[in-house]
């Protein structure tokens, strides 16, 4: 029962740890992981039966409520899922405002973050009903804003959403689609890709959650806090390594580098190049979502008949990797994002949507954290301390005098 933040906080004491290395930021009950064994579970769920036998939006229900769904309760969730899935009809043209070569990681975060303009009536987040009714049209509409956010890229029309469809055979119609045209994805595709979700659905406090977290601790809306999430999972140290690690593969591939030379640069840190999709805060051990994942793209690429040379340059990468030193010492395993930009490749998405893809996934865990935190009386608003640095006390001088 003793609160040790409060404590220390009245000793006068603050505690320093650039990163987070060893604070908690919270308690939480909804996702486990032991980086040292490489053990990662959902609602005490082990991620390899998830993947292998639920779905993306089964997971969201486990995620966010906390138990997996009865058959009805699923049947309910997917059903107001499917009624919101369209944008407001103003909301579509606020896309024309972006030019066409944006990347679509600010679009996507500054439509979600429009949300809050266009769905007043879902905003305050101390009345459950408005919760629940920004819960599902979050889910509903991110593939809608994602698969838009791709269209405008390519100067293509829009397509209304199909309600008939399933989230994700509606998202790849919406991408891949034309209106008037009939749009049949690839059933292999359809469960890899749905498969890949439930991998990047959560994965506790990363950097992205945490930002919901703290943004959302000041009691702004779920659209505004997932918003700020979104940002945070562009850079390439988080969500953006899997479009990195493709460019790193794709350098390799021109510049005609040998694998090994390139990993004596990583090792000699020479102009700052790191192994993209390698290491990870948590994970001392191979990530289990990265071995399923590299197994998923050897399939995958069979099927889709996608031979992908850069597919042999990642496998030669890994291996020149686990067996050096370096990497071993440090150890460095493959993270989720190493082999995904091959599949998402295969499947036909540009680099440029991958971090997007990741961000569909990792909405559920998103809002579960966000709405975990808003049920917990005790929560308050996030406010970390700092040790200051700067000058001791000086007096002003005149602009004349400087
Ligand atoms: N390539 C080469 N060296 C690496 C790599 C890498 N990918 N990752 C870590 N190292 C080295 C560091 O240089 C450091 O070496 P040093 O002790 O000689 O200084 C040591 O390993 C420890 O690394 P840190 O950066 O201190 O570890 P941290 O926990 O802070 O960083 C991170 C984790 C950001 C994921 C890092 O491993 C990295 O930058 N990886 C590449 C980017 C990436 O793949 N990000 C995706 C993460 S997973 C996700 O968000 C889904």
């Amino acid at each position: 029962g003793i609160d040790l933040g409060k404590l220390l906080a009245t000793t006068g004491y603050t505690t320093l740890d650039g990163g987070f290395m060893n604070t908690a930021s919270t308690s939480s009950a909804i996702t486990y992981i032991d980086g040292e064994k490489g053990i990662l579970r959902y609602r005490g769920y082990p991620i390899d039966q998830l993947a292998e036998k639920s779905s993306f939006l089964e997971v969201s229900y486990l995620l966010i409520y906390g138990e997996l769904p009865t058959e009805d309760q699923l049947a309910d969730f997917t059903h107001r899922i499917q009624r919101h899935t369209m944008l407001h009809e103003d909301l579509k043209r606020f896309f024309d405002g972006f030019p066409r070569n944006a990347h679509p990681m600010p679009v996507l975060s500054s439509a979600v973050n429009a949300l809050s303009a266009y769905y007043q009536d879902s905003l305050d987040p101390d009345d459950p009903h408005q919760v629940e009714v920004s819960t599902i049209r979050l889910l509903a509409k991110l593939p809608t804003i994602a698969a838009y956010a791709y269209k405008k890229s390519v100067g293509q029309p829009f397509l209304y959403p199909d309600n008939s469809n399933t989230l994700v055979e509606n998202f790849l119609r919406m991408t891949f689609g034309f209106p008037a045209e009939p749009y049949e994805p690839d059933p292999e595709v359809v469960k890899a890709l749905d498969m890949l979700l439930i991998l990047h659905a959560d994965h506790e406090q990363n950097c992205s959650t945490s930002t919901v977290r703290l943004v959302g601790s000041s009691d702004a809306n779920l659209f505004t806090s997932i918003s700020g999430g979104i940002n945070a999972l562009w850079g390439p140290l988080h969500g953006g390594a899997n479009q990195a690690v493709l460019e790193m593969l794709d350098d390799i591939k021109a510049s005609d580098l040998d694998v090994s030379e390139f990993i004596r640069k990583v090792k000699n840190k020479e102009e700052g190049v790191k192994l993209m999709g390698f290491g990870h805060r948590v994970y001392r051990n191979y990530d289990p979502r990265a071995a399923i994942v590299k197994k998923t793209a050897h399939d995958i690429l069979d099927k889709l008949g996608a031979r992908d040379e850069l597919l042999d340059i990642a496998m030669k990468l890994e291996e020149a990797a686990l067996t050096d030193d370096y990497f071993i010492e440090r150890k460095l395993y493959p993270n989720v994002d190493f082999y995904t930009g091959l599949i998402y490749r295969a499947m036909g998405f540009p680099t440029r949507m991958f971090t997007v893809l990741f961000a569909l996934g990792r909405l559920p865990g998103w809002i579960a954290h966000w709405r975990e935190m808003h049920a917990d009386p005790t929560t308050k608003i996030g406010r970390p301390r700092q040790i200051y640095t700067g000058y001791t006390e000086r007096d002003y001088s005149e602009v004349s005098a400087r």
